[in-house]
């Protein structure tokens, strides 16, 4: 597509499908930390699958699986950098139905991990400057660029002030994403300068350091965030992490779009990783995959004890210290706890010596586990708790609600949105939430949800709410576009 010197609305409506770039700094199938992989691999599927001209651009970090990649694509991309011109190659994928352009630069991405250097502000920055270059290579400019999370900070504001001076990008319009807002891309407002940001400083300064986040946020046409309710939420001091203000000034511009879920990937009738297949309309491989699960973690084979399950990152956003604090009271219950998770030290040790005091009830796996655990504890778990204290959008639960297990969930951002509190009046809802994030609203819950358990038929109509909830991306897909579109022709 050739840049257009007439109106972008017109640009749009007479040189076919919409195009847009997805720059996200980890995706599924390639690399994965959280939920921002899940959205990033399956957002530019959907998208594809709605006709549009959509793809992904990613750094080509060591661990992900060469055997997905094609190329060298392009061997040669030059990038504008501390004054040099390095020259990196780039890969390509059809692993995931629309194009990915994975930045193969190995001093930055070959680290081992994806984050948690104290350079990743200069890692990302490299990263931006390189999926910039590339734009520069592929058919022709995106009319929009969807940039995500602080990592894509830097990239909504190199693309902001090139479309002033290259026609090239004149009509490239900016979406950023914000999937956490507490992770604000922080580094000392020293290096902006021979990053080559020093002219947008103000843009960067956020509580006396620069902020790769907030300069996005300022320089993007238009903001989305993961929930309906997160976007309300994070106008407020409580959830805003000090970003309450910008957010409220450009609340016209900011869109709440609940995740989805890719049910090429969860679905318990099709899932390659589990014991047994499982429908809405027959659950008996669900018990199939309970046995599994037990014998997975060492617990003793007692399907009549209910399972509740926990997979997330390891961090204070998950709700872990209310789940330390509220240890004893869970296994009083008489339920097996399972969790999975990776982070912090302080709640790595919780779990081993939680396990360590009850190894026949709490079962535990400390790391990332990769996708076949995640889905085996999914479909052989009753229960699935998720008492965060602030939650944008959230994907397991809605997995969960798939496996036909039913979560319990704080009311908070998207899991306020999309789980059901369910009346037994009506027979209604698909799991069970508690408001104050404390013990007590918590372990009042979880007793609410197993009364129910043990009532079979209740269960299954509340497992059966859940099963057959669509969840699926095309709605979301179908919202992003519409924005798409909006920016696009204004
Ligand atoms: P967040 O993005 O805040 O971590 P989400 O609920 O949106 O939370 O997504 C978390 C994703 O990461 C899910 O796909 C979940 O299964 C996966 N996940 C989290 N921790 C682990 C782990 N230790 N091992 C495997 N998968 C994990
Ligand atoms: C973030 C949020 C999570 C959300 C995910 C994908 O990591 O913590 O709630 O589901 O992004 O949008």
């Amino acid at each position: 597509m050739l840049v257009s010197e007439q109106s972008s609305k017109t640009k749009v409506q007479s040189s076919g499908p919409l195009r847009v770039a997805i720059l996200s700094p980890e995706a599924v199938p390639f690399a994965k930390v959280g939920g921002l992989a899940d959205v990033s691999g399956a957002l530019p599927k959907a998208l594809h699958a709605e006709g549009l001209d959509s793809f992904l651009i990613l750094p080509l970090y060591d661990q992900i699986d060469r055997s997905l990649l094609t190329g060298p694509f392009i061997e040669d991309l030059e990038v504008l950098w501390r004054g040099k011109r390095p020259r990196v190659s780039i890969w390509k994928s059809d692993a995931m139905e629309a194009p990915a352009y994975l930045i193969d630069a190995p001093y930055y991405f070959a680290r081992g991990k994806i984050y948690g250097d104290n350079d990743d502000f200069e890692r990302f920055a490299f990263f931006c400057r390189a999926a910039i270059a590339l734009l520069k290579r592929l058919d022709g400019p995106p009319d929009v660029f969807h940039c995500n999370d602080w990592p894509c900070g830097f990239a909504a504001v190199e693309i902001r002030a090139r479309r002033r001076q290259e026609e090239y990008f004149a009509n490239t319009k900016i979406l950023f994403s914000i999937h956490n807002i507490a992770y604000q891309g922080f580094f000392n407002p020293s290096d902006l300068w021979w990053l080559d940001f020093s002219a947008h400083t103000d843009d960067f300064m956020l509580k006396g350091a620069a902020s790769a986040l907030k300069a996005g946020i300022i320089a993007s046409d238009a903001l989305s965030t993961v929930s309906p309710r997160y976007a309300q939420e994070i106008q407020t001091p409580e959830q805003g992490y000090g970003l309450e203000w910008l957010m409220r000034a450009r609340r016209d511009r900011l869109a709440g779009i609940t995740n989805g879920v890719d049910y090429d990937i969860w679905n318990p009738e099709t899932d390659p990783h589990i014991a047994a297949n499982f429908s809405a309309n027959d659950l008996s491989g669900k018990r199939l995959c309970k046995l599994d699960l037990l014998r997975r973690f060492g617990l003793p084979e007692e399907p009549e004890r209910p399972i509740i399950a926990i997979i997330s990152r390891l961090v204070a956003q998950k709700g872990y210290d209310l789940i330390r604090q509220a240890a004893r009271g869970i296994l009083d219950t008489g339920a097996f706890f399972i969790a999975l998770g990776a982070g912090a030290k302080e709640y790595e040790d919780f779990l081993q010596s939680w396990h360590d005091t009850a190894p026949n009830r709490v079962g535990i796996y400390k790391g990332f586990a990769g996708e076949p655990l995640a889905h085996q504890i999914e479909a052989g778990a009753d229960l699935f708790l998720m008492p965060s204290l602030y939650e944008p959008c959230g994907l397991n639960q809605m997995y969960s609600m798939r496996y036909g297990t039913v979560p319990i969930v704080r009311a908070t951002g998207g899991l306020d949105d999309t789980v059901q509190q369910f009346d037994p009046a009506t027979n209604q809802g698909t799991g069970f939430k508690f408001g104050p994030h404390t013990v007590a609203a918590m372990l009042e819950k979880i007793r609410e949800a197993l009364y129910f358990y043990k009532q079979r038929e209740v269960w299954e109509t509340i497992q059966r709410n859940g099963m057959t909830t669509d969840n699926s991306w095309s709605a979301a897909a179908r919202k992003y576009i519409q924005l798409y579109q909006e920016i696009s022709e204004h």
